[in-house]
């Protein structure tokens, strides 16, 4: 039984602070089909909240995200808020500890500082479609 409820809390993102650089994983609820008048989904994209903090505002869909590009400075710490606008998809960012679920009517937030440098791919890892492997958005360190 402890066993089993260790990979169901591993499963939904609520790992030991030890095994996970994720800060404050939140979850919440938005109407997907109601996106385009709903904040801050009226206005994806990148927002700067304070001394090289920012939020971002960003929608999933079949086959891309919304926006497609990001450019931040180096060392930015940023606020990841994203939905969905049709099915469930992915939200990897490969060699970091970014991984999760885009999913319609849920509103995922997690932190993510960026310490290095570079061209960052954000990776959608999970099938949703003929698209599927084509799905991706770019985070730029600057
Ligand atoms: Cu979106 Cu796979």
């Amino acid at each position: 039984f402890l066993l089993l409820t260790g990979v169901a809390a591993f499963a939904m993102g609520i790992s030991p602070p030890s095994s996970s650089s994720h800060e404050n994983m939140h979850h919440g609820k938005v109407d997907p089909t109601k996106l385009q008048t709903t904040a801050p989904f009226d206005k994806p994209g990148l927002k700067q909240i304070g001394d090289n903090e920012y939020e971002a505002v960003l929608i999933a869909y079949a086959f891309g995200y919304n926006p497609d590009t990001i450019d931040i400075p180096h060392g930015a710490k940023v606020h990841f808020i994203v939905t969905s606008s049709d099915v469930v998809h992915g939200f990897e960012i490969p060699g970091t500890n970014v991984n999760f679920m885009a999913e319609p009517g849920e509103v995922t937030e997690l932190t993510h500082t960026f310490d290095k440098a570079g061209q960052f791919l954000v990776l959608c890892n999970e099938y949703c479609g003929t698209g599927h492997e084509m799905m991706k958005m770019t985070i730029n360190v600057k």
